[in-house]
């Protein structure tokens, strides 16, 4: 059931939490006959939830730069299929959601795990900033092109973000880093992003049934740190002098970083839900301007912020389902 009415930023108690895996929120979920797309699907938190979602009987398509890695990573696991897609490709993304719309098949569920995260200033296409091109206009395109499939299987969408979103709102004077670039800064707006992108998707889409949430994963020592040297990952305070994480700072195993967005895409208890940014397995809180990085930034969840990004993407990436 949807409804129209926006859905308050607050936990609802979900009897999960951070200690939480993937498996766990998905005991007794029956996913046979549902579809699934998980971008990323065959790394760090996307092969758990790839994992997670095949053994509850869902198929799983799993979108990849790196068919022939995917294809390994994921052997053994049943029910799942490996796609050729570059997210920072926008044509690779047109071809992949065209052979997937001629398959005529409906989606059930999106989940946008893929990311890269503080890489050198890199530039793409006609001179996008790397992680916002590829972090959110790669699944801007992706999800606005499979519309047809969403809408017929009044899917969820599921962003992942990250708690990076609190290094920086949406620089609309300088997106593309022309005065300066800063690889945190540059992860944070393109997580931001991510989380802008499902508030408007959700006020876009719930009228068809189609519902989006964002989230914060927590932290996992994943590929996805490939980017950082051992000696910045140890001044941050990540990892000690033999290269192991630092117990007290709570970092998830990649099972337990894959049950937000397991939960998210499939929690009955979100049903009629949609448009608001989660952590451990629940809703979030807001965060005041100067609170902790936890919860949500209010410039992350401003529904006018969001629409004006859609209109950017949209005329960026010249595709828009709703034009
Ligand atoms: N790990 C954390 O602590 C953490 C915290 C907060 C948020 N997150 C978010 O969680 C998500 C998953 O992170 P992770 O830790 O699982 O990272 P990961 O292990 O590095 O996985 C990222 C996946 O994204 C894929 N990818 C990157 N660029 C792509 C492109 N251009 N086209 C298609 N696929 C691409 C990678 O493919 P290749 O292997 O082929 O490069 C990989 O499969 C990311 O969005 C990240 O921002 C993670």
């Amino acid at each position: 059931m949807t409804t129209s009415k926006a859905t308050p930023q607050h936990g609802i108690g979900s009897g999960f939490g951070a200690d939480s895996t993937a498996a766990e929120v998905l005991d007794g979920v029956d996913l046979t006959g549902r579809l699934a797309v998980v971008t990323g699907g065959y790394s760090g938190l996307g092969l758990e939830t790839t994992r997670a979602l095949a053994a509850a009987g869902a198929r799983v398509i799993v979108p990849a730069r790196r068919p022939d890695a995917a294809r390994e990573a994921l052997a053994g696991i049943d029910g799942v299929e490996v796609e050729q897609m570059d997210l920072s490709d926008l044509d690779s993304v047109r071809d992949f959601t065209a052979r997937f719309l001629a398959s005529g098949r409906d989606v059930h569920i999106v989940i946008d795990s893929a990311g890269i995260m503080a890489c050198p200033e890199t530039r793409i296409g006609p001179g996008w900033e790397a992680q916002f091109a590829t972090n959110h206009l790669g699944h801007f395109a992706l999800v606005n092109r499979l519309w047809p499939a969403l809408k017929a299987g009044k899917a969820r969408v599921v962003s992942v973000s990250s708690a990076g979103h609190h290094n920086s709102p949406i620089r609309w004077d300088d997106p593309w880093f022309e005065r300066g670039y800063d690889k945190w800064e540059a992860y944070g707006q393109s997580k931001t992003a991510n989380v802008l992108f499902a508030v408007h998707l959700d006020a876009l889409g719930r009228d068809a049934g189609v519902r989006a949430f964002a989230l914060h994963p927590g932290g996992i020592l994943t590929p996805l740190q490939r980017h950082l040297s051992q000696e910045e990952m140890r001044e941050r305070g990540w990892i000690d002098e033999k290269g192991e994480p630092v117990p007290d700072l709570g970092f998830k195993t990649p099972q337990q970083g894959a049950a937000t967005q397991v939960w998210a895409a499939t929690s009955s208890r979100l049903d009629g839900m949609g448009g608001v940014y989660c952590e451990d397995c629940d809703i979030a809180e807001p965060t005041p301007a100067e609170g902790p990085r936890t919860g949500v930034r209010d410039y992350a969840r401003d529904p006018e912020q969001a629409a004006r990004l859609w209109e950017l993407s949209a005329r960026l990436t010249g595709v828009d389902a709703f034009a």
